[in-house]
């Protein structure tokens, strides 16, 4: 058998093979690998000289919303080009082979979705989707008028991305389910997050709170790796294949 890029314990292999339940929280490092930046990479070309924290953000939107619009239909037409990699398509294979699977992603680029996992609790929203900024209503369809951003049908307000900005709440719902899957699962992976945001961040550790053997997939160490009972060091879209490929042997 050629030799493994990645060597994965066996014991971890062994815990998957049993698991009931499994919970996944994965951050933008799993969208990396398909060309799509991490929230905290240098902004590239247009963009370079503003940062997410000055763009992501209600004020921001008030201040200048035409800005704010055209970042996101940047962020929209670059993630529109990029395609699933190895990683996504790993964890909707992995979906496919425990008894209960639950997919937490803080990403807003539906690449968990295009890859064929199904059951997805986006906490950040998605880009792909639009509101109303006065209503918090989604919109379907809008009159393309050319005014940027374009307009609410039904109230005329500006519309937005449907995605939670810095200092916004989330979704009631999804953090409510995802706390849930965290505690109650026995088998709780952490992906390409750097912990850096809450409540988000505070998931793998309700996990172990809750007795779940917890797993870091990072190449680089986080506030997690300290506490996680298995920290694989390395890119997601080689390692969650070569966990496939040892889980299938
Ligand atoms: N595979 C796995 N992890 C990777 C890879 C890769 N190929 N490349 C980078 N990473 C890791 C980085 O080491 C980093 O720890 O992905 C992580 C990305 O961290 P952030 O850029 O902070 O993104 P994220 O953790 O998703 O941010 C969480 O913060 O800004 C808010 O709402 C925004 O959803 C975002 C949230």
């Amino acid at each position: 058998m050629a030799e493994a890029a990645f060597s994965i314990p066996s014991n971890l292999i062994q815990a998957l093979r049993g698991a009931r339940h499994a919970t996944v929280l994965t951050g933008s490092g799993i969208s990396a690998e398909s060309g799509v930046p991490t929230f905290r990479d240098a902004q590239t070309g247009l963009w370079s000289n503003f940062r997410p924290e000055d763009l992501a953000t209600p004020e921001a939107f008030r201040r200048d919303p035409k800005l704010v619009w055209e970042w996101y239909a940047w962020r929209r037409e670059l993630v529109a080009r990029a395609r699933p990699n190895e990683g996504h398509l790993a964890l909707a294979e992995l979906e496919q082979r425990v008894p209960k699977f639950t997919l937490i992603t803080q990403n807003v680029d539906g690449l968990h979705q295009r890859a064929g996992s199904r059951n997805v609790i986006e906490l950040h929203g998605n880009i792909n989707r639009v509101k109303c900024f006065e209503e918090d209503a989604v919109v379907e369809s809008w009159n393309q008028t050319g005014e940027v951003p374009p307009r609410c049908p039904r109230c005329g307000g500006r519309l937005r991305p449907d995605v939670v900005w810095f200092n916004e709440p989330l979704p009631e719902d999804s953090i409510g389910k995802a706390a849930s899957a965290a505690r109650n699962c026995d088998l709780f992976l952490s992906i390409g997050t750097s912990g850096a945001v809450y409540p988000a961040a505070s998931l793998p550790f309700e996990a172990l709170e809750g007795g779940a053997t917890v797993v870091e997939i990072n190449p680089v160490p986080t506030p997690l790796t300290a506490r996680a009972t298995f920290a694989l060091r390395g890119p997601s879209g080689e390692i969650l294949p070569e966990i496939m490929r040892q889980l299938a042997g």
